[in-house]
C-alpha cells in the first residue's frame, strides 16, 4: 500500500488501462489483503517498470492491471510478471487463470496471443453494478 499513490499514477499513465472504483486506496487495500503477497511491483531503481495484479477465488485465478512501462517494453518483462503468477497459482492448487482485456486493446490482445494463452470465443461477460446507499 505504500505504493500506492506511485502506482496509481502510473496505471493512469498506461493506454489500454481501465481504472474504477475497485482501485481506489480502499478498494486495493481489501483487494491486496485478500490475495497477500501475490501481486508484483517491478522497479528500476525508483522508476516503476511494472506491475500485476494477481489474486484468486480459491477457485480460479485472475490477473489484473498487468502493465509495462514503455521503456521497459519488449524486454520479455511482461511475460515475467505473468509466469510469476502462474507460479502464485499453482502453489495455490489452482488450476486455470483468466484475464479480462478491452475487445479494442489489439497490441494487449497480441501480448496474449505470444505468451500462449487461449483467447476464448465461447464466452462473453456480463456485469453489474451493486448499489449503495449514500454512496
Ligand atoms: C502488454 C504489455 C504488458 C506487454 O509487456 P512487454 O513486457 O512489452 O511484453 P514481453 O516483452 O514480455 O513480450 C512477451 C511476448 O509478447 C510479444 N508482444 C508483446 N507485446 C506485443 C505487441 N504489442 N504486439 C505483438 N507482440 C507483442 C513479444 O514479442 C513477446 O513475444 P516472443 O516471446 O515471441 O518474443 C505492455 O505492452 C503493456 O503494458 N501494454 C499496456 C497495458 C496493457 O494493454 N496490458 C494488457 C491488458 S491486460
Amino acid at each position: 500500500m505504500e505504493d500506492y499513490d506511485e502506482v496509481y499514477s502510473f496505471w493512469q499513465s498506461v493506454e489500454g488501462m481501465g481504472l474504477s472504483s475497485a482501485d481506489s486506496r480502499e478498494g486495493m487495500q481489501t483487494y491486496l489483503e485478500r490475495n497477500p503477497g501475490m501481486s508484483l511491483l517491478a522497479r528500476d531503481g525508483g522508476k516503476i517498470a511494472g506491475t500485476v495484479l494477481c489474486g484468486h477465488d480459491g477457485r480460479r485465478g485472475y490477473i489484473h492491471h498487468l502493465a509495462v512501462g514503455e521503456a521497459y517494453r519488449g524486454i520479455k518483462l511482461g511475460k515475467t510478471l505473468v509466469d510469476s503468477c502462474i507460479e502464485t497459482f499453482r502453489k495455490a492448487g489452482i488450476h486455470k487463470c483468466h484475464i479480462f482485456i478491452f475487445i479494442d486493446n489489439e497490441s494487449g490482445k497480441e501480448f496474449w496471443r505470444s505468451v500462449d494463452w487461449e483467447e476464448r470465443n465461447d464466452v462473453c461477460l456480463f456485469s453489474h453494478d451493486i448499489d449503495y446507499p449514500n454512496y
